[in-house]
């Protein structure tokens, strides 16, 4: 329930009647961002940082002064230039480029555990109105940011730039971090010095957005990235589409003292008509401050993510075996009925058919090349159809998931025959196709979005019992355009797109608030705090290698919780990158984010087999301390200390999980002891190991070591102990702590 509370028409003091100045103190938990909201003048920001007790260390100090929300080619403020660096541009129908916004009005919106405050600014000349929003929470260490723009002129005005948020930081020794990578090598953590002058961190795939490139940052303020020390400002987009994170470095801003930072849609050279009365609402930018390094900032959107922003955030998720590099498109009812027994016996809750069951006749879907968008089932491959696979996984104790890409058509399918003006591609163009000869749905179209709709409809009309969907995603925009002729409809296809798409999840959240839904985009394509409004969980990579997941879980880990990353054990040698990896090792890394299998079960060895049935069920038994629990990264694998761990504590401290991976297999190589974090010291720990390789207790198994122990003192490496496959490498080592 949503209640504006207050309405403040601050007419007096534009009148002078009050010489004061009227500040905000815009807190949520250990974040706090100040404004100065005058009426009649540009809001200002004068502080950010750590919460403050008394606001008027802020205004005393005047940490900054500096627009909110700076507005391209004018102000109202003296000596202020919003030309270099700003947040919003626009042009007005009669050719004028300049805004020059200043406070009308601010009221708040009071929430069940939040208070939106909204600041309504005006141009000082024409009906151009901008509101800054900002949400705190009661429960939250993070702020959630974003504009509205509303046109109320006569004609359209052509928006050329229109962040979501932006925020001042203190020079310094300032570094960013990013995560950056490819397919197959997602969200590789990437740090460096914030350069000089404007850098951005930016992605223009227009369909996905976080395979080369993710919509969050760090920008750690004292010095090299800590996990655990100095203050680190987070941030995240909350979109799915292009987006440009930017810091600007500039040596005109010596008199503030401050550099900058701004987030949101990539404007992409293209200007949006907002058409008369149109309400244009940026994407929120959630970020937060923190004093305890990386890790604070993890934690910090971790929470306020499973509260506030990820759909069942507060849920776990279940154990899956996944079709995919098990068969590949080798999909029948024997192959898939023998997967899912096998499913249930190594403990999984849930079988997932992946590609390969839909297209008939000639567009029968056996590879790349044909099928999409011609959503019946293949009956050669599944003669009794999706019914029977379900009541199949009824019968063996389990739940039954299927794979979708709708957003795609195939050129070879019944729908693009049917519907090519359905396709994006400009008038006139050949359309350039992606994997095989896919092409991408126009889902700014009200006719594409009602049959995406119809298609997880559809499935689930026949299908009550279908608990999950993997939606997949596998194409960038290739052949910009739509094929309606108007320039306003070609300018609007990237926002349009990820409007149908966010109608749609909406859609289909309204009427199926329960399923489970993944997204896949060629692995971690849509890894976002957009996504995940809508979906439950990412396909965090296509590649399923143990030892490079180590690097990609890492990057992923760094805003998104283990609930969130869809990690399974896959078959030895890895399909992706040829290495042989015991099962101990590959089951260590995959129970460190949403446990799933993705293999055929029926070509494992019989120790394997075991083996996998026993990392299930140990995973069972820490899920809500890996999934629900705090994280604490503690060796870096991006250090090159011979190996990596991290642990989860449970928010109790009663119960934690730690995890050790070998990186480097030397002889008589020294590797670090690794101190645990996050524990209560005063508490006893008794030590437990989980997914043995050769069901070899731990030196340490049975211990008992107070927190303080094993946090000041740590626990040696294990490496030369136990757990180590001396024919390969790869020890591993999952432990878990329990409080007596
Ligand atoms: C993408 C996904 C894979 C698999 C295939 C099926 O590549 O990332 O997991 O679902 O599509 O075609």
């Amino acid at each position: 329930m949503k209640r504006i509370i207050t309405a403040i028409t601050l007419l007096a003091l534009a009148s002078g009647a009050l010489a004061a100045d009227n500040y905000l103190n815009i807190s949520s938990g250990k974040t706090s961002l100040v404004l100065k909201a005058n009426v009649g003048e540009e809001v200002q920001t004068i502080y950010f940082g750590p919460t403050l007790a008394d606001i008027n260390d802020a205004v005393g100090g005047s940490t900054f002064t500096t627009p909110a929300y700076p507005a391209f080619g004018h102000s109202t403020l003296k000596y202020h230039t919003n030309n270099k660096d700003y947040a919003i541009a626009a042009t007005h129908a009669d050719g004028n480029m300049s805004l020059s916004l200043a406070v009308e009005s601010i009221s708040y919106v009071q929430e069940a555990s939040a208070t939106v405050t909204r600041i309504l600014t005006k141009d000082t000349v024409y009906p151009f109105y901008v509101t800054l929003c900002y949400r705190t929470f009661t429960d939250s260490d993070v702020i959630e940011a974003w504009t509205e723009i509303e046109n109320k002129e006569k004609k359209t005005v052509l928006l050329r730039r229109f962040d979501s948020l932006y925020l001042p930081f203190l020079k310094g020794d300032s570094w960013i971090s990013t995560m950056y990578g490819d397919w197959s090598d997602e969200s590789r953590l990437q740090e460096y010095p914030v350069p000089q002058g404007e850098f951005s961190v930016f992605n223009r795939d227009g369909i996905r957005n976080s395979q080369s490139s993710h919509a969050e940052v760090m920008i750690s303020l004292d010095g090299k990235p800590s996990e655990k020390h100095g203050a680190v400002l987070g941030a995240a987009l909350c979109y799915s589409g292009n987006y440009q994170l930017r810091t600007i470095k500039g040596d005109r801003h010596q008199r503030n003292r401050i550099d900058k930072f701004f987030a949101g849609i990539d404007p992409c050279e293209i200007a949006y008509p907002l058409a008369p009365k149109e309400l244009f609402v940026t994407p929120k930018v959630a970020f937060a401050y923190s004093l305890e390094g990386k890790g604070g900032v993890t934690r910090s959107f971790h929470d306020w993510a499973r509260g506030h922003q990820m759909i069942h955030g507060k849920d776990t998720r279940m154990v899956l075996l996944n079709s995919w590099e098990g068969v590949y498109f080798d999909v029948n009812e024997p192959k898939m009925a023998e997967m899912m027994k096998d499913a249930k016996t190594l403990g999984g809750e849930l079988f997932v058919m992946d590609d390969g069951w839909f297209g008939r006749g000639e567009f029968s879907r056996n590879d790349g090349n044909s099928g999409l968008g011609d959503w019946f089932v293949d009956k050669k491959k599944l003669p009794h159809g999706i019914p029977w696979l379900v009541d199949q996984a009824n019968r063996t104790g389990i739940k039954f998931g299927i794979w979708i890409e709708p957003e795609m058509a195939n050129t070879k399918s019944e729908l693009y025959t049917k519907h090519p003006d359905w396709i994006l591609n400009a008038p006139g163009r050949n359309v350039i196709e992606g994997r095989g000869t896919q092409v991408i749905l126009n889902l700014g179209l009200p006719a594409v979005q009602d049959y995406v709709f119809g298609i997880v409809d559809g499935l689930k009309k026949e299908n009550p019992d279908l608990a999950y969907i993997k939606w997949d995603c596998n194409m960038q925009l290739a052949s910009f355009g739509v094929s309606d002729k108007t320039p306003e409809a070609q300018a609007k296809l990237y926002i349009d797109y990820h409007k149908g798409l966010e109608s749609v999840c909406e859609r289909i959240r309204a009427k199926y608030p329960d399923m489970v839904i993944q997204a896949c985009a060629s692995g971690g394509g849509r890894a976002n705090y957009g996504t995940l409004k809508y979906f439950d969980e990412f396909w965090a990579s296509d590649n399923s290698d143990a030892y490079q997941r180590i690097y990609i879980q890492w990057g992923t880990s760094m805003f998104f919780t283990a609930q969130t990353m869809a990690a399974h054990i896959s078959a030895s040698p890895n399909h992706q990158t040829g290495r042989i990896m015991p099962l101990s090792y590959r089951a260590a890394v995959a129970m460190s984010g949403r446990l799933g299998i993705e293999l055929l079960p029926s070509q494992m060895t019989a120790e394997e087999y075991e083996l996998c049935k026993k990392c299930v069920s140990d995973y069972k038994s820490i899920r809500n301390i890996v999934q629900l629990g705090d994280l604490y990264r503690l060796v870096s694998p991006y250090e090159n200390k011979g190996l990596a761990s991290l642990m989860y504590v449970s928010k109790d401290k009663s119960e934690a999980v730690f995890y050790e991976w070998e990186m480097e297999h030397l002889t008589e190589q020294g590797t670090p002891r690794v101190k645990l974090d996050g524990l209560d010291p005063a508490r006893r720990y008794r030590i437990t190991r989980l997914a043995s390789i050769d069901g070899k207790a731990h030196r340490l198994e049975g211990k008992v070591f107070s927190g303080a122990y094993l946090m000041n003192t740590g626990i040696e490496g294990i490496f030369y102990w136990d757990g180590r496959d001396k024919a390969h490498g790869f020890g591993s080592c999952v432990l878990k702590l329990t409080a007596e």
